[in-house]
Parts: structure tokens; C-alpha cells; sequence
């Protein structure tokens, strides 16, 4: 059995980390799954506890700007993007000084992600256990990334130490991946933090939106992997495809069908008249279906008879281009129109 770990027992949960065990962390994306990212045993048991291929590197979270510099030397523009990001929501790619990081952190490549959330348990728990924490999303490898704890307990009770709880993460989405070890800044994941927001600080600043083929090595390890996807099918559908929908969805009563959509859409379409449709809400915008996306994923999961499930699609404004990149994934890149 794991432990809850409550904000006044970081002691515990440091001791943890300094005893090589995993602790899973509250941030403001996604709950982490933390290990001393100066133990190379305790990293091991990462990989090993998500099912996570060894080739995909890990972020590394610090306490502050001053931990970074122990393992690489920060550039001007880097160092912007710290002061002005920072705590927050943006991983940073830097090249790192030999030596210092081991292979198990890097996947062996000559850069590090590093990320300081703004979390302040989580600082705390850093600074009490005076080891930065490496930590990939708390989920099994392919599931959608934990929100809450219960979703840490629910993949990976029993195999780590506890989680440290502090309750549901505000963003739901993990952090904008920016790689700054090239000429120009690159996002190799779409976070809360935008090209929009990134350009008027470091300039000019490329999205890399290249798909990554089977037997090709990506930027970033992590995007060649299959992610996010619960047992049914997802479909995205698009805002005047909602009536289309409504017709599938009284042509299969014998089916239970997940929908998630703003309350907008529920109310319009009278989604509640229909039986056979499990309704999540995802709010009113993308920022909130940022919010619910995963924990809505999971929901349906829990569902055995739920077999397909429907939602919606957003403009790749803003958040809406991390929520899209993510639901794009757990869809397989399948839309409402794609449907036998
Ligand atoms: O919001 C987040 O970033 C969450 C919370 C817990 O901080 N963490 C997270 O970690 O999402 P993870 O491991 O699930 O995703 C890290 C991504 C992966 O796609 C990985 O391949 C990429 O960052 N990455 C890590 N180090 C890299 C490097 N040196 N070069 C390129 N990509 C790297
Ligand atoms: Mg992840």
C-alpha cells in the first residue's frame, strides 16, 4: 500500500526520495512522479513502475534557477525565460555540462528538460530532500496523465512510497516543452505557455509539429509513443457535427456512449434525454476542458460497457492547442466523421 503523504509530512516524503523510493508530486499540469534524479537506482524504478521505454528521457524539477546552473550552463535567453516563466508551466532543453546528469535521466542524449513548478508543496518537498526530482507524469506508460491523486493510486499503488497530496491540478495538461539547445527556441510540446506568450520575451519562436514515424528518433522521445488513450474509442467532433451526433447516438441504443462537451453543447443538443449517453462536462472553454480532459478520460475508462466515446473538438487557440494535441492522441487522430 502507498501513502498519502499530507503538506505537513514533506519530512516523510523526503526521506522517501533520500531512501532511493518514489514519491509521486502535485504540480500545477499533472501529478509528477518524483525520484532523486542524482540516484541513478531510484530513476531505474521510474521507468520500471510506469512501464516507460528507457529511451524516454525525463524532466528533471528544481526548486529554483540556482539548481539549474549545477547542471548546465544557462544562456541569456534561457535565463529570460526563466526569470519570466518560472515558477510555472514551461520545461526548458538545455545542452548539459558532462558528467553531471546520468544516461537513466537523459535517455543519453547531450541535453536535459528542466522544469521549476509552481507548486509550492512541491518546492518544499525539493528543498527538504536537497536533490532536484526527476518525474514524468504519475500514470501507467499510455494512460492519461493523473489529475488527482486517486488517479496516482490508481495506477501505481503499491509501487511507489505515497503521494503528496494537493488535490486537483488547476492546468490538467503537462507543461509546454521548450527545446533552447538549437538556433531558434523550439516548442516540442504544446503546454498553457504559447509561441504567443514565449515570442514577446525570447523573439522568434518554431512549433515543431512534425509526426514522428515508427523507426525515426523524435526531438522529444516521448511524442512517438502512444498516449493517453483509454480502452474505448475516442472520436473528436466538431462544432456542427453535434447533430450528426444526436442522430448516431439514437441509432445505437443498444450502446453506452461517453460524450464530453460544454455544458453549452449539453444543453443545446439536450444530451440528457438520451439513456444511453454518460455525459461529462468539460466546462465552458478550453481552458476548463484542459482542466477535466484526462480525468474524464479515466471516468469513461472505469466504464467497461463504454465503448466509444465523443469529444469535443476546440480551436487551437491558446490552451486549445495543448488540449487538442492531447486529445488528438487519445483519438488516434480520429474525428466524428471517420465513423463507420
Ligand atoms: O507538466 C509536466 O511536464 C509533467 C509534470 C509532472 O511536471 N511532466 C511530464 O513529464 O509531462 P513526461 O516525462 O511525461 O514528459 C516529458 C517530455 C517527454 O515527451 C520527453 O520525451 C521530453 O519531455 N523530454 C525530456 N527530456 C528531453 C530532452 N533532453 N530532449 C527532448 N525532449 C525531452
Ligand atoms: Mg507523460
Amino acid at each position: 500500500m502507498s501513502k498519502i503523504f499530507s503538506s505537513d509530512e514533506i519530512k516523510l516524503a523526503a526521506k522517501a526520495i533520500n531512501a532511493g523510493e518514489l514519491v509521486s508530486f502535485p504540480t500545477e499540469t499533472v501529478y509528477g512522479l518524483g525520484a532523486d534524479a542524482t540516484n541513478p537506482e531510484a530513476v531505474k524504478k521510474v521507468y520500471a513502475a510506469k512501464g516507460r521505454p528507457s529511451d524516454n528521457p525525463l524532466i528533471v524539477h528544481v526548486a529554483d534557477q540556482a539548481e539549474v546552473a549545477k547542471f548546465a550552463d544557462i544562456d541569456a535567453k534561457s535565463k529570460k525565460l526563466m526569470d519570466h516563466f518560472w515558477p510555472g508551466p514551461l520545461t526548458i532543453i538545455l545542452p548539459i555540462k558532462k558528467g553531471t546528469l546520468n544516461s537513466v535521466v537523459t535517455g543519453g542524449l547531450e541535453t536535459a528538460a528542466f522544469r521549476n513548478p509552481a507548486t509550492q508543496v512541491t518546492i518544499d518537498l525539493i528543498r527538504e530532500a536537497g536533490v532536484p526530482l526527476v518525474g514524468p507524469s504519475a500514470n501507467t506508460s499510455g494512460k492519461p496523465s493523473p489529475t488527482k491523486p486517486e488517479h496516482v493510486m490508481h495506477d501505481l499503488d503499491g509501487k511507489i512510497a505515497g503521494v503528496l497530496d494537493d488535490g486537483e491540478t488547476k492546468i490538467g495538461v503537462e507543461s509546454t516543452v521548450l527545446d533552447m539547445s538549437g538556433a531558434i527556441p523550439s516548442i516540442l510540446r504544446p503546454g498553457a505557455i504559447t509561441e504567443k506568450d514565449l515570442e514577446p520575451v525570447v523573439g522568434e519562436v518554431q512549433t515543431d509539429h512534425h509526426q514522428v514515424g515508427k523507426d525515426e528518433v523524435p526531438k522529444a522521445p516521448g511524442m512517438k509513443y502512444k498516449h493517453y488513450a483509454p480502452n474505448a474509442q475516442v472520436y473528436i467532433v466538431a462544432d456542427q457535427e453535434w447533430d450528426d451526433v444526436v442522430e448516431w447516438i439514437k441509432q445505437h441504443t443498444d450502446q453506452t456512449i461517453g460524450v464530453m462537451a460544454t455544458d453549452h453543447i449539453f444543453e443545446s443538443k439536450k444530451l440528457g434525454s438520451f439513456d444511453n449517453v454518460r455525459f461529462i462536462s468539460l466546462g465552458k472553454d478550453s481552458e476548463t476542458a484542459s482542466r477535466e480532459l484526462f480525468d474524464g478520460l479515466r471516468t469513461f475508462d472505469a466504464n467497461v460497457s463504454i465503448k466509444v466515446i465523443f469529444s469535443q473538438k476546440f480551436d487551437r487557440i491558446g490552451i486549445g492547442e495543448a488540449y487538442m494535441n492531447r486529445l488528438q492522441k487519445s483519438a488516434g487522430n480520429t474525428y466524428f466523421s471517420d465513423i463507420d
